[in-house]
């Protein structure tokens, strides 16, 4: 077989060349960066259902990678530097569509559609007609059911090197749902080494709706074996409690003087064995945050790894966050880029999104969308390193 090896040469970042001696350090750390990152790109072209799968590189002039297929829609590679400018993986993820498709962990970096969480019983009614989803999480329906989003093709145009536009047709009645719908999905890595993720869609039958993006982050760098050490901070207040199938109870509830509070920053660490029912029912965290505000411009969480100094800022429009910490990560295959293993809580996931259970929960906020409404929504992963 023909290797088609991508040689992702990621120098310099953040060179900025004056003659002080802190720039010199700069400098002598940032030869540091000479470091290649192998990327096979031929293991991402398959055709699957008639559709062709492939990788897609988006860059911008600190020469911080994005890298995405088509397959799910999905974020491959975040290649950001750390304090020595070293260029740092920090999305796991796996080296070929092949092993995306085997599904131990289906949703690495995929976008979770039509409905990201939860669904009591895969069931819920709208406008009268009750809907039976499929099951696949026990009893319940997690991330869009089987026939999710997440294994989909969907169609690609890169618009230029920073964006790339992703768009997928769900027939009416795929996996259960309501309604022909049609989705946008714009990815955007700007010049201040922000992912912008854009979400637009439309329906022409009354029908539920709540995307989101499933990448799990290690800011210590992919394959790196906990994330317990990284500061976590959540500008949110409450956060909804579950039952023991991870089914929000329905109430919300303050966080303060409990592990889920995050209003201050911790390491994940630090209250996550804490003798607490809720933490017992996700094995450690995998709840939703109320966020305090969602107007796309206050950061709605902030998390830091001590190790690299990369740092992330997150923005969105969406009401609520999920802090998933990896918890069924088992670290079982060696199937994770370049033969890694990804072991118990090496990741975390903050997914922006409505709150889980929202059609069968009438005092949540509404995922309900109709003909001539168009869903809107934005998030944005914003990456910084602390030097110090
Ligand atoms: C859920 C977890 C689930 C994980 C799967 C998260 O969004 O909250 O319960 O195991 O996705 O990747």
């Amino acid at each position: 077989m023909k290797l088609n090896f991508n040689l992702l040469l990621v120098l310099p970042f953040f060179l900025a060349c004056t003659a002080n001696q802190n720039d010199e350090k700069k400098l002598s750390s940032a030869k540091v960066s000479e470091q290649k990152i192998l990327i096979d790109t031929t293991a991402y072209n398959l055709t699957i259902n008639g559709k062709k799968t492939k990788i897609f590189e988006l860059t911008n002039q600190n020469g911080v990678k994005l890298l995405i297929t088509n397959y799910g829609a999905r974020v491959v590679s975040i290649i950001v530097p750390d304090k020595n400018d070293r260029p740092t993986d920090v999305s796991l993820g796996y080296d070929s569509v092949k092993t995306y498709q085997k599904k131990d962990e289906p949703y690495f970096g995929a976008i979770i559609g039509r409905f990201g969480n939860r669904i009591n019983e895969g069931k819920f009614t709208l406008d009268g007609k009750n809907y039976q989803l499929q099951l696949n999480d026990g009893k319940n329906t997690l991330h869009g059911g089987k026939d999710g989003f997440f294994g989909k093709v969907w169609d690609a145009k890169l618009v230029n090197r920073n964006t790339l536009q992703l768009s997928y047709f769900s027939k009416d009645g795929e996996a259960g749902y309501p309604g022909n719908v049609n989705t946008t999905v714009v990815y955007t890595l700007t010049d201040d080494n922000s992912i912008k993720i854009d979400y637009t869609a439309t329906t022409d039958k009354t029908t539920v709706l709540n995307l989101t993006n499933h990448t799990y982050f290690n800011l210590n760098g992919e394959g790196d074996h906990s994330i317990l050490d990284h500061e976590l901070s959540i500008a949110a207040n409450k956060y909804t409690p579950v039952n023991e199938t991870l089914i929000p109870t329905g109430k919300i509830e303050s966080v303060k003087g409990t592990p889920f509070d995050f209003t201050t920053a911790k390491a994940i660490g630090k209250d996550i064995e804490a003798d607490n029912e809720q933490l017992k029912y996700g094995k450690g965290y995998d709840h939703n945050f109320v966020l305090d505000k969602n107007d796309g411009k206050t950061p709605i969480a902030t998390v830091k790894s001590i190790k690299t100094g990369i740092k992330m800022e997150i923005f969105t429009t969406e009401p609520g966050l999920q802090f998933y910490s990896g918890n069924f990560l088992t670290g079982t295959t060696k199937d994770g880029k370049g033969g890694k293993s990804y072991s118990f809580r090496s990741a975390f996931c903050l997914e922006t999104q409505h709150f889980p259970d929202s059609p069968n929960q009438p005092a949540f906020p509404t995922t309900v969308l109709k003909p001539g409404q168009t869903y809107t929504t934005s998030t944005t992963y914003k990456f910084l390193v602390d030097k110090n």
